[in-house]
C-alpha cells in the first residue's frame, strides 16, 4: 500500500518537521525548511522481518575476520588518502567546489584502472563531453563504460546487466529516485539515492565513488546525514587560480583521516606531486626577510613548507592581523607571546601571514617558523639559508617538543637542509649530515639567530 506523506525538511541539517517554520529547530538556520512529498512503500509483512533476516547476533570472538581486500590504483596520492587503496564495498564521497577537478580526478581513476570494469555515471555531462575530456588527458580504456543518466532505477538496471567492478556517480545531487516525489538535489532525493547506492555497495562488495557538490559556506551540500552514511569523505580543495590541488580525508572508516594527497592540474589532467616540498618552497637567489621554513607533518607525510610574514607599522588605529592558511587566533596568541615574553613591540604593527602554495596547516609544529618569520620581517633580517624549524610555542615562550620529530628531521636532511632548530625535549633520531640545534626558550633562539 502506498502512503503519501509530506513534511518540511531542513536543507542544511536534514531535520524534518511536520509544519513549516521560519527557523529550523535542529540547526537554528533561517528559511531552510522546504516542503517535500514522498510516497512511502510499506513493505508487506515488515514486522516479520526479524525472523527472516539472515543477520544474527554473534559473539565477537567468533566473528570471522576476512583479510581486507584493497584495490591499489595507479594513483599513489589517492591510495594514500584512502588509507592504502580502495576497500571492496567502500562508499566514498568526494566533495569540492565547482571546477576544482572532481570529475577529472574520477575519470582519470576510471581510465587508469584498465583491467577493471568501471561504470562512470554522469548526470552533468554528455558522453561526447566526457570523451573530449579523456582525449585531453590522453587516456583511453576498453573497460570503462560511460552512462548519462539521472534516474537511479535506470542506473540499477544497467548495473544489473553490466555488473561493474567499480561505480562512479557524478554527482549525487543530479540523481533522482521515483520513490521520492521531490526535485533532484533535494534532501529527500539525496538521502534516498545515497541509501540505495550504499545498499548496492555493501551487498555486491563493489566500491562506489560519489561526487558531491559543496555549498557556498564550504560544507557538502545535502544533509550531514550523507557524511554519516558513507565510509569515507574526501575533500578536494585548492585555490582555483593556482594549479595545486589538495585531496584531504575528513572521515575514513578504513584508515587515518590526516592523510593528504597533492596534485597539479595540468593541460593533460591531474599530475600527482610526489615531492611536494619542492613546490612549497620558492626558489630565490638572495634570502629575504620574513621567510622561514617549517618542517611540518600532514598525516604520515613530512612536508617542508614556507611561511611568509610581513610586519609593517599600522597606518590606522587598530592594526590589521591577517592569516592565510593558518589559524588567526593562533597568530594572535603567538603575537602576544612575542610581545610579552620577547619584548617585541608588535602591538602597533600590521601583521600579514601567508603559507605558500595555498596550503592550510593545523600542525602546531609550525609555530616556531611562524614566530621566526614575524621577527625576521620586524627586524628586517633574513633567516640564514638552508635552515628550518619544528617546534610548538607555549604561552610562557617555551619551545615544546612536537610529535615525530625524528621523521621531520629525516625529511629536512633528505632535502638538503643544513640545520634544523627544534625543542631540547624532542628526540631527533639520526639526522645524517643535518645539524640539529636544540632550544628550550625563544630568547635563546633569538640570541643564536641574530644575537
Ligand atoms: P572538472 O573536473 O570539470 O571540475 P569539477 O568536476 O570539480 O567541477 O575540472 C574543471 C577544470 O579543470 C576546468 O576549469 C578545466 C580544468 N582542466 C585542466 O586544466 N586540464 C585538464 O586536462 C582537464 C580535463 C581539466
Ligand atoms: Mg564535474
Amino acid at each position: 500500500m502506498a502512503k503519501i506523506k509530506t513534511s518540511f525538511v531542513c536543507s542544511s541539517c536534514g531535520v524534518s518537521s511536520p509544519k513549516w517554520q521560519g527557523q529550523c529547530h535542529g540547526c537554528g538556520e533561517w528559511n531552510t525548511l522546504h516542503e517535500e512529498v514522498f510516497t512511502k512503500e510499506v513493505p508487506a509483512g515488515w514486522k516479520d522481518q526479524g525472523e527472516h533476516s539472515a543477520n544474527r547476533p554473534m559473539v565477537l570472538s567468533q566473528v570471522d575476520l576476512k583479510p581486507e581486500q584493497r584495490l591499489i590504483t595507479a594513483d599513489s596520492e589517492l591510495n594514500r588518502v584512502l588509507g592504502g587503496g580502495i576497500v571492496s564495498g567502500a562508499m566514498v564521497l568526494i566533495g569540492g567546489e565547482p571546477g576544482i577537478g572532481k570529475s577529472t580526478l574520477m575519470l582519470q581513476l576510471a581510465l587508469r584502472l584498465n583491467q577493471l570494469k568501471v561504470l562512470y555515471v554522469s548526470g552533468e555531462e554528455s558522453q561526447q563531453q566526457i570523451k573530449m575530456r579523456s582525449q585531453r588527458m590522453g587516456l583511453s580504456s576498453d573497460s570503462c563504460y560511460i552512462l548519462t543518466e539521472t534516474s537511479i532505477e535506470a542506473i540499477f538496471q544497467h548495473i544489473a546487466s553490466l555488473k561493474p567492478q567499480l561505480l562512479i556517480i557524478d554527482s549525487i545531487q543530479t540523481l533522482q529516485s521515483a520513490t521520492a516525489d521531490s526535485l533532484a538535489g533535494s534532501v529527500t532525493q539525496i538521502r534516498e539515492c545515497a541509501t540505495k547506492l550504499i545498499r548496492f555497495a555493501k551487498e555486491s562488495h563493489t566500491p562506489v565513488f560519489m561526487i558531491g557538490h559543496i555549498t557556498k559556506e564550504g560544507s557538502l551540500a545535502g544533509p550531514k546525514v550523507l557524511e554519516h552514511m558513507v565510509d569515507t569523505v574526501l575533500q578536494f580543495e585548492g585555490d582555483r587560480h593556482l594549479s595545486y590541488r589538495i585531496l584531504r580525508t575528513s572521515k575514513n572508516r578504513f584508515g587515518p583521516t590526516s592523510e593528504l594527497g597533492i596534485y597539479e592540474m595540468q593541460m593533460q589532467g591531474l599530475r600527482e606531486v610526489v615531492n611536494p616540498s619542492e613546490i612549497l618552497i620558492s626558489q630565490r637567489d638572495t634570502p629575504i626577510s620574513g621567510v622561514a621554513i617549517a618542517a611540518s607533518l600532514e598525516g604520515n607525510r613530512p612536508l617542508l613548507i614556507e611561511i611568509q610574514a610581513l610586519v609593517s607599522p599600522a597606518a590606522y588605529g587598530t592594526p590589521q592581523r591577517t592569516a592565510t592558511g593558518f589559524d588567526g587566533r593562533r597568530l594572535n596568541m603567538l603575537l602576544a607571546v612575542l610581545e610579552k615574553r620577547g619584548g617585541f613591540r608588535l602591538a602597533t604593527q600590521d601583521v600579514f601571514l601567508n603559507i605558500a602554495g595555498g596550503l592550510r596547516v593545523e600542525d602546531p609544529a609550525i609555530d616556531l617558523a611562524v614566530a621566526v618569520s614575524i621577527i625576521s620581517s620586524f627586524n628586517e633580517t633574513p633567516v640564514p639559508d638552508k635552515l628550518c624549524f619544528a617546534g610548538e610555542i607555549g604561552l610562557g615562550g617555551e619551545i615544546r617538543a612536537v610529535n615525530r620529530t625524528a621523521h621531520r628531521v629525516a625529511e629536512a636532511s633528505k632535502l638538503g637542509f643544513e640545520q634544523i632548530y627544534i625543542s631540547k625535549f624532542a628526540e631527533s633520531g639520526t639526522p645524517g649530515k643535518l645539524q640539529v640545534r636544540t632550544f628550550g626558550k625563544l630568547e635563546d633562539l633569538w640570541e643564536d639567530l641574530w644575537g
